[in-house]
């Protein structure tokens, strides 16, 4: 058994200045703050609106932020992971040059797509290359550009997303911080109900395709809701459970922010107090692979060295899991 863990011991993050509110939403789509408000719980969302800026361009905001405020020498990272279901472009990495432009000039890079679970599949990767001793500083960044595959005409899909960027640092621990257990779970047979069918290998985009907006992202909300409703509870009670946790043992509900019903029904099955939830839908809307660091960074001043955290995500594929981990430093 190795007696090194692996802990997050920097954060940064990145959002466009680009607000989307329900208000807006209402004069383009047929759809309204109320309801947006009762079924989801946004109130706003990012919007990364530049052309030619990507996923890379918040990848690297949110990592340059980390390294300012952590004083970090990026010649010092050994590996640079981005999660993310949006990369720049095709066969070129987005991690590579993410690497390159923060000056991670020793580190290898590469992408990793898991769709809304990315940053939680992010966090079991870059831990078990520290717990293998290869490499001491591992940079996971959650990026996702999700205004690129969004068709701003269906009410159905362009409600819930936004565009940001989170970033954390994973490095070795030697006093059994950090990641604890995980239970990560898919099932390719949900994929059918969140896809963007149309841009990828199976189905190239062609002119009667892109004319009938089949490149954009669809998603089944119904199936996908309950779907989520059961697996995520379902993961974040047997890690509870088999690592001997009640609801007073745990500090933070750290849950991929899709639906605020889906995170209290989440919270519920746990018996989990309101005040331990993070929540920051209403801001940001569902940024798929930076919804948990943006989390993070938002309630940073409030983590105590300790704190149980109990990480929670679910997507498109279907990919979902939980993570049980124990924070590392207080507010530095
Ligand atoms: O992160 C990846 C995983 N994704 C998720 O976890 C998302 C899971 N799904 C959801 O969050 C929800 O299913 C949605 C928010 C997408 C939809 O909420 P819902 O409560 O499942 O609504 P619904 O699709 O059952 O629609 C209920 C009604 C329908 O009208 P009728 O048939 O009852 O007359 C819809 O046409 O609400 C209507 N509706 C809307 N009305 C106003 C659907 N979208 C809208 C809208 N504004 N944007």
């Amino acid at each position: 058994m190795s007696n090194i863990t692996a802990a997050i011991t920097a954060l940064g993050a990145y959002v466009p200045e680009f607000v989307l509110t329900n208000q807006l939403l209402e004069t383009m789509v047929d759809t309204n703050d109320e309801w947006i408000t009762t079924r989801t719980g946004i109130k706003e969302r990012r919007i990364l609106k530049e052309e030619g800026k990507g996923t890379s361009f918040m990848a690297i905001k949110a990592s340059e932020d980390l390294i300012k405020k952590y004083n970090i020498d990026p010649k010092e990272i050994d590996l640079v992971i981005v999660a993310t279901a949006t990369p720049d472009m095709k066969a070129a990495s987005t991690a590579a040059y993410t690497a390159t432009q923060i000056g991670a000039v020793n580190a290898f890079s590469f992408d990793l797509e898991a769709a809304c679970s990315s940053f939680l599949y992010g966090m079991s990767v870059a831990s078990a290359y520290i717990q293998s001793k290869k490499y001491k500083k591992v940079l996971l960044i959650g990026s996702d550009k999700n205004s690129s595959f969004i068709n701003y005409k269906d009410r159905a899909t362009c409600i819930i997303f936004g565009d940001g960027a989170g970033a954390v640092l994973f490095e070795p621990n030697y006093e059994g911080l950090g990641l604890q257990d995980e239970l990560l779970r898919s099932d390719g047979s949900g994929r059918e109900f969140l896809q963007a069918t149309y841009g990828g290998s199976s189905y190239p985009i062609n002119e009667s395709t892109y004319a009938e907006g089949k490149h954009y992202v669809f998603q089944d909300g119904k199936t996908v809701f309950k779907n989520a409703v059961f697996n995520m509870a379902d993961v974040t009670e047997k890690v509870m459970k088999r690592n001997h946790l009640t609801n007073s043992d745990v500090s933070w509900l750290v849950a991929h922010q899709a639906n605020k019903r889906i995170i209290d029904a989440t919270a519920n099955r746990i018996n989990l107090e309101e005040e331990k939830v993070m929540m920051n839908i209403q801001k940001y809307g569902n940024t798929t692979s930076a919804t948990l660091p943006l989390l993070l960074n938002d309630y940073e001043s409030q983590l105590k060295k300790g704190d149980n955290l109990i990480f929670a995500a679910f997507g498109g594929g279907f990919t979902w899991g939980a993570i049980y981990f124990k924070w590392a430093y207080n507010n530095k």
